[in-house]
């Protein structure tokens, strides 16, 4: 199992957004989707220990996550957040950031073809590129990492239906390529049954729908 989470709270600012959440995310694609609010990001960040919860175990691949170094899970669980954050320069030097930190080269035009731009790109300023371009130069930075898991923040929420259609398109495909496994947050159910053979469906902060794979989430509406 890739993550398991037992009796998981949370709190942002004070309030309490994540309560006594219990679930199981396994290799593959899995989706956690649920209204604006409903602590989705709060989840993803705690899986790779941009946060900690209050109360609640996580497991990495049957590891206790506080047991392991930061960078070391890091290095295996890289987040995509659901706003770019680019530093000044060109995408190149962006791309390159995190390996450089760590004495290591990449290729970043593959990386950039990875992510779905032409590599082309590499030369251009990163603060003249569209927010679906910054969010493709964005995973291509956390694939720079050589990641297992890439947590994925609502990372369509941007585009218009072409260019998200791209981006699914995109993670099908590295998916099958890399066989990495995907973790990903969205508002949009549709979405999320499109892209994961798991989908958990949480409403202020509670896991309100965890079983099942496609075939129970694909199942008549009234189920619910
Ligand atoms: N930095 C913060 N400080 C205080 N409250 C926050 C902060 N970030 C998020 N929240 C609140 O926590 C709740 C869950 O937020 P979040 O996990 O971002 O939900 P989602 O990603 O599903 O929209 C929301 O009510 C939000 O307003
Ligand atoms: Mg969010």
């Amino acid at each position: 199992m890739l993550f398991e989470l037992h009796r998981v709270s949370a709190s942002r600012g004070g309030t309490e957004v994540l309560r006594e959440v219990s679930l199981t995310l396994p290799e593959g694609a899995s989706c956690v989707a649920g209204d604006s609010g409903s602590g989705k990001s709060t989840l993803l960040r705690l899986l790779n220990r941009l946060a900690d919860p209050d109360a609640g175990t996580i497991a990495y691949g049957g590891r206790a996550l506080g047991s392991m170094a930061v960078l070391e899970l890091r290095r295996e669980v890289a987040l995509v957040p659901q706003l770019p954050a680019l530093l000044p320069g060109t995408v190149a030097e962006n791309v390159a950031f995190g390996p450089g930190l760590i004495g290591r080269e990449v290729e970043v035009g593959s990386l950039l073809e990875l992510a779905g731009l032409p590599a082309a790109f590499a030369g251009r300023e990163a603060d003249r590129l569209s927010v679906g371009e910054q969010q493709r130069v964005m995973l291509a930075r956390a694939l720079a990492l050589e990641p297992r898991v890439l947590l994925l923040d609502e990372p369509t929420s941007a585009l218009d239906a072409r260019a998200r259609d791209r981006v699914e398109e995109t993670l099908v495909d590295l998916r099958r390529r890399l066989g990495l496994s995907l973790v990903l947050v969205t508002h949009d159910l549709a979405q999320a049954e499109r892209l994961a053979d798991r989908v958990v469906r949480l409403e202020s902060g509670r896991v309100v729908e965890a079983d099942g794979d496609r075939r129970d989430a694909a199942q008549p509406a009234g189920a619910e």
